[in-house]
């Protein structure tokens, strides 16, 4: 079953509120909420006070994708705003086991996530203590970036390392997705599939939505 977790970075941020609120009548599993600082990629976006309050708002599972120089320090703020999965880079500063245990002791869930230079096999070394892994399919920084085709490859090989040692985790992927696109990742074995431009951009999120999911049956 694909779940479809839409990118507010692309909602209009002085329709915050009530955009999530529609995306979510429409259907969407989940909201995924990008985090930049402006250091570990080239842009700034928004951070806990923003989440705490859409969070308040709009009921929802909260799948925040922290693109932070240092995710370890900000686990607790993120987690007490209401994210129910916190995402951070393996590229980034933190010491990747101590964060994901930082994550579960906040009773969160963790992801760890890679960029597109970054090969596949490197998060084996966690795979088994990780709720998901996010594939990252465009240069993080930026929505509304073309797919990256080599974002397909990376996912099948998590799965099938994943199946090898009989894990259910969850494969995101993010950048670029739409019912042209999704489909692949689907079909290498991502189960999350994340959408900013295609589904906030979109006249119609709720057909959008419902165009990607009958792309990836
Ligand atoms: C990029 C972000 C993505 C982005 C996706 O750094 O992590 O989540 O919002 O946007 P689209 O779907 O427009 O590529
Ligand atoms: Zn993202």
């Amino acid at each position: 079953m694909i779940k479809l977790s839409p990118s507010i970075l692309a909602a209009d941020f002085a329709e915050l509120g009530r955009s999530c609120e529609a995306v979510m009548a429409a259907g969407a599993d989940m909201l995924h909420v990008d985090v930049m600082d402006g250091a570990f990629v080239p842009n700034i976006s928004l951070g806990v006070p923003v989440l705490a309050a859409l969070a308040k708002r709009v009921p929802a599972f909260y799948d925040v994708h922290l693109m932070i120089r240092r995710p370890l320090q900000y686990i607790k703020p993120f987690c007490a705003a209401g994210a129910n999965l916190l995402t951070f880079h393996i590229e980034a500063e933190s010491p990747v086991e101590q964060t994901i245990q930082a994550i579960h002791d906040e009773g969160c869930r963790a992801a760890l996530c890679i960029k597109p230079a970054t090969p596949p096999e490197a998060v084996f070394p966690y795979l088994d203590a990780l709720e998901m892994v996010l594939v990252m399919s465009v240069e993080p920084g930026f929505g509304g970036q073309k797919f990256m085709p080599a974002a397909v490859e990376k996912i099948a090989a998590i799965r099938a390392e994943a199946q090898r040692r009989g894990l259910s985790t969850d494969i995101e992927v993010d950048g670029g997705i739409d019912a042209a696109t999704a489909p692949l990742c689907a079909a290498a074995g991502a189960n999350v599939l994340v959408a900013g431009s295609a589904v906030f951009g979109a006249k119609d999120p709720a057909a959008a939505m419902s165009a990607i999911r009958a792309a990836c049956v």
